[in-house]
C-alpha cells in the first residue's frame, strides 16, 4: 500500500530528540515509495542530525530558517505550506507537541504548520514520564480534535533508559502510516507516457512546417494522470504550456525527436497516451543556410515520418496504448480505421472541424472507441475531458488485470 504515496508531497518536520536520526530512513522510504520530501527542522532538531544529511536523503535543500532571505527567495514558507499534501513532525517533541498545540508560531515549522490546508500529522518521541504528564495528553487531545494523525509512539527500552511509552514508531510503520492517510488513485504505480502539443518539420534555418496543436490537451492529460497517482513521463513539442506539477517534461522539437524520446520512455511504460499532433511528413532535404526567393513556384519533396504510435503499439511487451483522431470529416468513421490500423486499445476521436473545441481551444468533447465499447464526453474543459478519460484508461487496465492471462 505504499504505492499510495506516489506522487504525495510530504513536508517532513524534524523537531529535538534523540529520535531525530530515525527521520533519515523516514525520508528514504517516503521517496523510495515515490513521494517527494522536503525537509524543515527546528533549531534543536539540528543539534541531533545535521541538515546535510537529511538533504542528501530527500534530494531537497533542507529548510530551517524562517527569516531567511535567501531560503525565501527559493521558495518561501507559504510556498512550502501549499506545496505539501501531507506536513508530518516525527520526531515531535513534548515542547513541539506544546507549541503546534498553542498555535505558537515562533520558528519555520510552527508558522507552516498553521499556514498549510495539508493534512496534519505527528510522531511523538520522548521520555515515558513526559507522555504520561497530563499537560502532554491536554496538547496532544487538541491536536486529534482538530484532525491531527498521531501516529504511535511505541512502547520499549528508551534512550534514557526508562522502559514505557514514548519511543518513535519505526520508519517502515511510520511510511506505512502516512500511506493509510491516502486514498489510492487509479492509476498508483503505473507509469504513463503522453505526447502532447505539434512537432515541428524544419525546412531550412528559420523556416518549418507544423500545425495548430498548442498542447493543452496532452498537458491536460499529463496533469491528470498524476493527479491519479501515476508516474508520468510528458513528451512534449514545441509549446507555451507550464510543466504541470508532479511530471517529467522532455522537450522535442520534431517527429524523430519525438520518436527518440518515446522510445526511450516507453520501455517500463504501462500507458502510452498520443496526444501530439505529429507531422506525417518531413522535407527530403532540410537546407543548410535560409532558402532565397527565386522562382514563382517552388516545389519541395517530403518523406513520410515514422508513426510514433503504431510503432508503440507494436512492442511486445507493449503498454496500453491510446491514440487521438483528429478529423474534419466521417470522424467516427475514419477513427475507427486508424484504431485497427495502429492496432491501437483505445481512441479519442476529435472533430477538429469544429470551431469551439480541438485545436488551441480551452475546451473539448470526444468520442472514445475500443473494441467492444464506445462512450461519449461531451463539450467540457480539456482538463474535465482529461480527467474522464483517465477513468475510461483506469477502467480499461482494471478489467485487463482481472482477465485471465492467455
Ligand atoms: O494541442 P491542442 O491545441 O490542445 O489540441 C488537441 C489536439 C486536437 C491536437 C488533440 O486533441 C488531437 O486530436 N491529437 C491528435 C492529433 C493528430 O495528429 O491526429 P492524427 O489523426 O493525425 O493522428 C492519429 C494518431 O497517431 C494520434 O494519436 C497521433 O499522435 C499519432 N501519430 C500521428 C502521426 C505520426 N507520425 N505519429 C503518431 O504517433
Amino acid at each position: 500500500m505504499l504505492a499510495r504515496l506516489a506522487n504525495k508531497r510530504i513536508v517532513l518536520g524534524v523537531s529535538g530528540g534523540i529520535a531525530a536520526y530515525k527521520s533519515a530512513e523516514l525520508v528514504r522510504r517516503l521517496r523510495d515509495a515515490g513521494a517527494e520530501v522536503q525537509v524543515v527542522m527546528t533549531p534543536a532538531a539540528q543539534q541531533f542530525i545535521t541538515p546535510l544529511t537529511l538533504q542528501a536523503l530527500s534530494g531537497n535543500p533542507v529548510h530551517t530558517d524562517l527569516l531567511d532571505p535567501a531560503a525565501e527567495a527559493a521558495m518561501g514558507h507559504i510556498e512550502l505550506a501549499r506545496w505539501a499534501d501531507l506536513v508530518l513532525v516525527a520526531p515531535a517533541s513534548a515542547d513541539c507537541l506544546a507549541r503546534l498545540a498553542q498555535g505558537i508560531a515562533n520558528d519555520l515549522l510552527s508558522t507552516l504548520w498553521l499556514a498549510t490546508k495539508a493534512q496534519l500529522a505527528v510522531a511523538p518521541a520522548m521520555n515515558q514520564q513526559m507522555w504520561a504528564a497530563p499537560a502532554l495528553q491536554a496538547n496532544l487531545a487538541v491536536l486529534r480534535a482538530r484532525g491531527v494523525a498521531v501516529f504511535g509512539p511505541a512502547a520499549g527500552v528508551q534512550a534514557c533508559g526508562d522502559v514505557g511509552e514514548g519511543r518513535m514508531l519505526e520508519a517502515v510503520e511510520l511510511a506505512a502510516r502516512c500511506a493509510d492517510l491516502f486514498e489510492t488513485g487509479s492509476l498508483t504505480g503505473r507509469h504513463v507516457v503522453v505526447t502532447a502539443g505539434p512537432t515541428r518539420e524544419a525546412l531550412d534555418p528559420v523556416r518549418y512546417l507544423s500545425n495548430h496543436s498548442s498542447g493543452k490537451m496532452g498537458f491536460a492529460l499529463a496533469a491528470a494522470c498524476a493527479e491519479a497517482g501515476a508516474r508520468v513521463t510528458l513528451v512534449a513539442g514545441p509549446v507555451h504550456q507550464p510543466t504541470p506539477a508532479r511530471v517529467r517534461r522532455v522537450n522535442v522539437t520534431s517527429a524523430l525527436e519525438m520518436l527518440a524520446a518515446v522510445e526511450q520512455a516507453v520501455a517500463d511504460a504501462d500507458v502510452f497516451i498520443a496526444t501530439a499532433a505529429v507531422a506525417d511528413y518531413r522535407p527530403q532535404q532540410v537546407a543548410g543556410q535560409k532558402i532565397k526567393k527565386s522562382a514563382d513556384t517552388f516545389t519541395l519533396e517530403l518523406v513520410k515520418n515514422p508513426d510514433i504510435v503504431a510503432a508503440v503499439a507494436a512492442r511486445t511487451p507493449r503498454p496500453f496504448v491510446l491514440g487521438f483522431a483528429a478529423e474534419t470529416e466521417r470522424v467516427l468513421e475514419h477513427a475507427r480505421q486508424k484504431l485497427e490500423r495502429k492496432r491501437l486499445d483505445m481512441i479519442a476521436c476529435n472533430d477538429v472541424a469544429r470551431a469551439d473545441i480541438g485545436f488551441q481551444s480551452d475546451d473539448n468533447a470526444l468520442t472514445v472507441l475500443w473494441s467492444g465499447g464506445e462512450q461519449v464526453l461531451e463539450k467540457a474543459s480539456k482538463s474535465l475531458i482529461a480527467r474522464q478519460l483517465v477513468q475510461l484508461v483506469a477502467a480499461r487496465l482494471a478489467e485487463e488485470d482481472k482477465a485471465p492471462q492467455a
